[in-house]
C-alpha cells in the first residue's frame, strides 16, 4: 500500500479522493483536462431504470460558492449507462462507484442487478437521498425501517459492496445509518445536499423549476462534518464523507471527523482540476501535519472516536 491508497469493502483505493455522484457526470467533461486513472474512484450520476429528463429548468441557482440544484436525476438510464457511459469509463484505471436510484424498491434492484454487470463497476453506491423527485429518493432515506428493508433487497441482487449515501435531512442520521448497517451497507456515504429553496424578488415566485432544491457547497461542510462524527461514533462500517469539500485540508479534516475517504462534489464545478490538485497536494501537507499515511491517520481517528 502507499502512503495515500485506503481500503473500502471490495476496494483498495490509490487514493482517498473521488468525485461525488451528479457533480462529474460520468467523466466525460473532465477527460480531457486530466486522466482520469489518477482518482481513487469515480462515482458517476445516480442512474434510474427508465431515462429520465429530470426537473424543468433553471436546475442550478449559484450564490457565491454555494449552489441549490433541482436536477431531478437527469440521466440515460441503465441501457444508456451500459451501452456507452461505462464502456467509455473502461479506458481509465479507476473503478467506477456505480450509484442508483430508482422511484420503487423494484426499480432499485432491477437498476443495481444491470449496473453490476460490467468489470469496471465495483460498488453500487444506493442513493436514498436525493432530495428533488417526488418518489423515491428521501421516501427511502428519512425512515429506518424502510432504509433498511431497500438495503436488504439491493444487497440481496448484486455480489457487489452496497454503499448507502444518506441525507442530511432527517432529526437523527444515526438511526438511518445503524438501521442500514444491520441490514447489511458495506459502507455509508454522507452526507448528501441540505434541502432548500430561494424566491426571485421581481415575481415573488421560487426560481428553481423544481422549486426546492438540495444546498451544496463549502458552509455545507461543518453540518457534514457533525453528522459523519456522529454517525462514525456508532457504527463500525467505513465511511465516506462528502459535503462541501474543497481543498486538502478539508479531506484531512473529513477523514479526522471520522471518514475512511472523501468525495469531492460541487468544488468541480468551479475548478474541474480540484480532486487533481487535491491528490497531489496531500503529500506535502502530510509531511507539514506529521501524517504518515492516510490508513494510518483513519485507524487513529476509528481507535479515538470509538474510545
Ligand atoms: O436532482 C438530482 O439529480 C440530485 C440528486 C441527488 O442529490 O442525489
Amino acid at each position: 500500500m502507499s502512503r495515500l491508497s485506503v481500503k473500502l469493502p471490495g476496494l483498495e483505493l490509490k487514493n482517498p479522493i473521488m468525485p461525488a455522484s451528479g457533480c462529474f457526470g460520468y467523466g466525460e467533461g473532465f477527460a480531457d483536462k486530466y486522466d482520469l486513472s489518477i482518482l481513487g474512484a469515480l462515482v458517476d450520476k445516480s442512474t434510474t431504470v427508465e431515462v429520465r429528463k429530470g426537473n424543468p429548468d433553471p436546475r442550478y441557482f449559484h450564490s457565491g460558492e454555494r449552489i441549490l440544484n433541482s436536477v431531478g436525476l437527469k440521466n440515460p438510464g441503465v441501457e444508456g449507462v451500459l451501452a456507452e457511459k461505462l464502456p467509455y469509463l473502461a479506458q481509465f484505471d479507476v473503478p467506477i462507484i456505480q450509484s442508483v436510484a430508482g422511484k420503487n424498491v423494484e426499480d432499485y434492484v432491477e437498476a443495481t442487478r444491470a449496473l453490476s454487470q460490467p468489470e469496471n463497476v465495483k460498488a453500487i453506491e444506493l442513493n436514498i437521498s436525493c432530495p428533488n423527485v417526488k418518489l423515491g429518493g428521501l421516501q427511502f432515506g428519512t425512515d429506518p425501517e424502510v432504509a433498511a428493508d431497500l438495503t436488504k433487497q439491493v444487497k440481496a441482487a448484486t455480489d457487489l459492496p452496497v454503499y448507502v449515501k444518506l441525507t442530511p435531512n432527517v432529526t437523527d442520521i444515526t438511526a438511518i445509518a445503524k438501521a442500514v448497517e444491520g441490514a447489511g451497507a458495506d459502507a455509508i456515504v454522507m452526507i448528501n445536499t441540505i434541502t432548500g429553496q430561494t424566491f426571485d424578488l421581481e415575481t415573488r415566485q421560487p426560481i428553481l423549476g423544481g422549486v426546492t432544491g438540495g444546498l451544496s457547497g463549502s458552509s455545507v461542510k461543518y453540518v457534514a462534518l457533525r453528522m459523519v462524527r456522529q454517525v462514525a461514533q456508532v457504527v463500525d462500517i467505513p465511511i465516506i464523507g462528502v459535503g462541501g469539500i474543497e481543498s486538502i485540508d478539508d479531506v484531512l479534516e473529513m477523514i479526522i471527523a471520522g471518514a475512511t475517504a472523501v468525495q469531492v462534489g460541487s468544488a468541480n464545478y468551479a475548478n474541474p482540476m480540484v480532486c487533481k490538485e487535491i491528490i497531489e497536494g496531500l503529500p506535502a501537507r502530510m509531511d507539514e501535519l506529521n501524517i504518515e499515511s492516510i490508513e494510518k491517520l483513519v485507524q487513529e481517528m476509528k481507535m479515538m472516536i470509538k474510545q
